[in-house]
């Protein structure tokens, strides 16, 4: 019986561009969906744009644009990122959109009846000279735990510490600069807490993952409380009915969108939605997601649904973070990877191929490491499997350019297709890593096949040919086989491959019969080998222009950084540490912490703004030469743009102490 199934990925926020962490769940999703189409199941996939919330006002705000015109340009941006790697949504939307609209305020006003909304009054920091309410990213200052400068409201990235905005010390808004005042308003909160029974009852009968299930145990453990979902004006985001300069959180309407999108898709094809929606629907809901947004998924979302007498999810699959040779991606150390910088450089196949061997159905961390990616695209794709393929089809051109009649080993081909119930267990529940390695365990065991055959041996003999053409032919659909297998993985190359077989790859059970007697077209290549210059360029330092992009959509907090973890020498080659002279030194008016430093480098001269303002006058700064880091991305702080860092060790009390550079030294010197 074909399944009738709805898949979603994570709408990414239209405020910045698509990066490997995006694409990696991208193609997780597609090749899940891909594979139960060639299942022969019914397989919607709808994504969208995330365009609402402050930071995507204050984005537009900064680049003197309409929050309309900036996420209609990020669309396309993604659209193109999403199209470069074979990423084939049904649908992709926009939260900005009517569909999504009319489901939020479908749903809110029917929670609202459903007696789940309340109100209350929450106090919170307000920017006066902004004129709005500050989300805790948008409120900065001193650590109440460890002292540390210049940290979020909501956590500190030195200690780890959480608190709320009003502990910091000297906090002041990112939006203007100045000192936050704490105001109240009225705030609409649903009740989480009504839906526990209901959300115990879903963990069990879900087929969520081991590790999600358990930090859902961790939750209920410690009780579901009251979700804020109003934000006060002005905000960019829909109006609640009923109550004026009250705004739907964006997490309140994002994952609506995807029935938005949903809806789009279905009015366009003529399709039910309610078929998907009912609470008795027999359509599938699953939606991939990353592990920083599992309460979102989990708790809300289920508990929104069924509030609004719709359908839960059948199951949420979540995934692990992406690291790049081991480390978290980072704008400084180069390995933030954009889906762009990506495509300028390689295809999309090869890197769809080593996520597949990497994502097993956990949410552990997945790891590119760009050395052994080169060499796993380099051994599988074009040492094991095309080198099928291009080492027989030659033998079929030469022999009048059609298969034999029959397979000289017909078991061997049963052996290869005996394994499609297994490899297609291993799709169906996202272990792609195992898949692929069943799949190139049999195309090792083509290729033996191959050498113990020798064609090219046999070739040489003209009493041979029909032999040689048989082997050929027994090489070709063995290849076939394992492009079947991995056509939702690769489908750019199965679509190649498919001109070369002159018969289609779309479906699973097109292996139940050997393709015999028919004509192959030529061969052309069908992967090129990786050259590993050209991928090490994907993590080349990024340019010294490039910004440190300020008042970026709020991510998952980085654990703190363990005390004195080592580096290794090429972490340390990365930093350009350089001596400068100080050419100018003043004070920053509105700040007693900072002054400004007009520094010498030889070649160029710097602005950089430093913390030493309590330890060191302006004028003692004066022709001195200080340690700087001058690779250090810039930084946009409210007085202006720092372009560098200066080296100072830094007592307990506050006090800072210069690096000296012994006399004799210039400016421009490197340290290493
Ligand atoms: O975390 C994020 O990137 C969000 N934009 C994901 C939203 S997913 C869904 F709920 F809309
Ligand atoms: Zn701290």
């Amino acid at each position: 019986m074909p399944r009738k199934i709805l898949v979603t990925s994570a709408l990414p926020y239209a405020n910045g561009p698509l990066h490997l962490g995006h694409i990696i769940e991208a193609v997780q999703t597609d090749i899940w969906v891909r594979f139960q189409r060639m299942r022969g199941h019914d397989c919607l996939y709808v994504c969208a744009e995330d365009t609402h919330g402050t930071p995507i006002m204050i984005k537009a705000q900064s680049e003197g644009i309409s929050p309309e015109q900036l996420i209609a340009r990020i669309a396309e941006e993604h659209r193109a990122d999403y199209q470069g790697f074979l990423i084939g949504h049904d649908q992709f939307h926009s939260t900005h959109s009517a569909e999504n609209h009319y489901f939020t305020d479908l749903m809110f006003n029917r929670l609202q009846d459903g007696g789940h909304i309340s109100k209350r009054s929450v106090r919170q920091a307000y920017d006066e000279k902004a004129g709005m309410f500050l989300p805790d990213r948008y409120v900065k200052g001193g650590c109440p735990a460890c002292k540390a400068p210049d940290q979020y409201g909501d956590s500190c990235e030195a200690c780890g510490a959480t608190y709320s905005p009003a502990d910091l010390i000297e906090p002041l808004s990112t939006v203007s600069g100045t000192a936050p005042v704490w105001r109240e308003s009225d705030h609409l909160f649903f009740a989480l807490g009504r839906f526990d029974a209901m959300l115990r009852e879903w963990v069990h009968s879900g087929s969520l993952q081991d590790a999600v299930r358990a930090k859902l145990a961790e939750w209920f453990a410690s009780g579901l409380q009251d979700w804020d979902i109003s934000r006060d004006a002005p905000y960019f985001g829909f109006e609640i009915p009923g109550h004026p300069g009250k705004y739907f959180y964006v997490w309140f309407d994002a994952p609506i969108g995807y029935l938005g999108s949903l809806k789009a898709l279905c009015e366009r094809r003529g399709l039910d939605m309610q078929s998907y929606l009912a609470p008795d629907s027999k359509a599938e809901l699953h939606h991939f997601i990353g592990k920083d947004i599992s309460y979102f998924h989990t708790l809300f979302w289920p508990s929104v649904l069924h509030g609004a007498g719709y359908r839960r999810p059948t199951t949420v699959h979540v995934h692990g973070f992406l690291t790049v040779n081991g480390q978290k991606m980072s704008k400084s150390r180069g390995t933030f990877i954009t889906a762009r910088r990506y495509l300028e450089h390689l295809p999309a196949e090869p890197l769809r191929y080593y996520f597949a061997v990497k994502l097993g159905a956990g949410v552990d961390d997945i790891d590119l490491s760009l050395e052994d990616f080169t060499a796993r695209v380099n051994s599988d794709l074009v040492g094991k499997l095309v080198n099928i393929a291009s080492r027989c089809a030659p033998f079929v051109a030469r022999g009048g350019g059609q298969l034999a009649a029959a397979l000289p080993d017909p078991a061997l081909y049963r052996e290869f297709t005996a394994a499609a119930p297994r490899i297609a267990e291993l799709y169906e529940s996202r272990d792609y890593a195992q898949a692929m390695r069943k799949i190139m365990l049999l195309a090792d065991r083509a290729n033996q096949y191959v050498d113990t055959q020798k064609p090219w041996v046999l070739a040489k003999d003209p009493a041979k040919t029909a032999e040689v053409l048989a082997v050929a032919t027994q090489g070709i659909n063995l290849f076939r086989v394992l492009m079947v297998y991995l056509a939702s993985v690769l489908p750019s190359m199965a679509c190649d491959a498919a001109g070369l077989l002159n018969a289609p790859l779309s479906r699973w059970d097109e292996i139940d019969t050997p393709l015999l007697g028919t004509a192959l077209a030529a061969y052309q290549p069908l992967a090129q080998r990786l050259d590993p210059k050209v991928v090490a360029q994907l993590v080349a330092a990024p340019p010294a222009d490039t910004p440190t992009p300020q008042l970026a959509a709020p991510q998952a907090a980085a654990p703190p950084a363990a005390a004195f973890a080592t580096v290794d020498i090429d972490d340390f080659a990365r930093l350009d540490l350089r001596t400068a002279k100080v050419i100018n030194a003043e004070a920053v008016e509105g700040s007693d912490k900072l002054l400004k430093l007009t520094l010498d480098l030889g070649t160029e001269q710097r602005t950089v703004f430093s913390g030493i303002r309590k330890s060191y006058a302006p004028e003692s700064m004066r022709g001195r030469y200080v340690v700087m880091v001058a690779n250090l991305a810039p930084r946009k702080m409210r007085f202006g743009v720092s372009e560098g860092m200066v080296l100072c060790a830094s007592g307990d009390d506050d006090r800072v102490f210069l690096l000296d550079v012994d006399a004799g030294a210039a400016s421009g010197m490197k340290i290493s």
